[in-house]
């Protein structure tokens, strides 16, 4: 028999289901357009977590709203379970955000010391407005203080997979949140 390696973790109990998932995004959709001008909004989502969860977001908002996307991947200093807060850009913004209402869109939050870091490097480029959505805030983690103007879930410390969410980049694919459970073999 060849030998496999197998995933240290699996999927495991759904922490929010799709339905839940799907109205939550609703309401936030429904007051970030509320609570934005009409100069319209630039949502910026950063890869690769939050691409499914901003896909959602942007398609709930009503079509009068002049809605762009972007996207920015960043690579955070720091060993495998902890970000240090120091970001490197790897893609950026595609234009400039002077003058723009700019709405950054995570999956999760859990230190805050990468949206804080990233938040100070956007700050500069002077947008209008800056506002912060995330769909998971793990609040008891964190280390930086950060404004998250909206936010999904409040999630306990549990390794959360699904909806964008990974596991050494599997799962993302999940239509549902589920913790990750460590892998037994039966
Ligand atoms: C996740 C998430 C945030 C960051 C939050 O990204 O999307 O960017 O971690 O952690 P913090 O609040 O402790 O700084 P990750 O590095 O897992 O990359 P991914 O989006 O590609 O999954």
């Amino acid at each position: 028999m060849t030998e496999k390696t197998l995933p240290a973790y699996r999927p495991g109990r759904i922490l929010f289901s799709k339905g839940e998932i799907d109205a939550r995004v609703r309401e936030l959709a429904g007051g970030i357009a509320a609570e934005t001008c009409g100069g319209g909004l630039l949502a910026v989502g950063i890869l690769n977590g939050a691409a499914i969860f901003l896909s959602d977001l942007v398609r709930c908002m009503p079509p009068e709203l002049d809605v762009q996307i972007d996207f920015m991947s960043i690579s955070s200093y720091g060993s495998a379970t902890r970000t240090s807060g120091t970001v490197r850009i790897l893609k950026d913004l595609g234009g400039d955000i002077a003058g723009r209402d700019v709405l950054v869109v995570e999956d999760i939050i859990d230190t805050g010391l990468t949206l804080s870091h990233l938040l100070d490097v956007l700050r500069t480029r002077r947008p209008a407005s800056l506002r912060t959505c995330v769909l998971l805030d793990k609040s008891t983690r964190r280390e930086a203080a950060v404004k998250v103007d909206y936010c999904g879930f409040t999630v306990p410390d549990a390794f959360v997979i699904g909806y964008g969410l990974d596991c050494a980049g599997k799962w993302r694919h999940l239509s549902d949140i589920r913790t990750a459970e460590p892998w037994t073999a039966e």
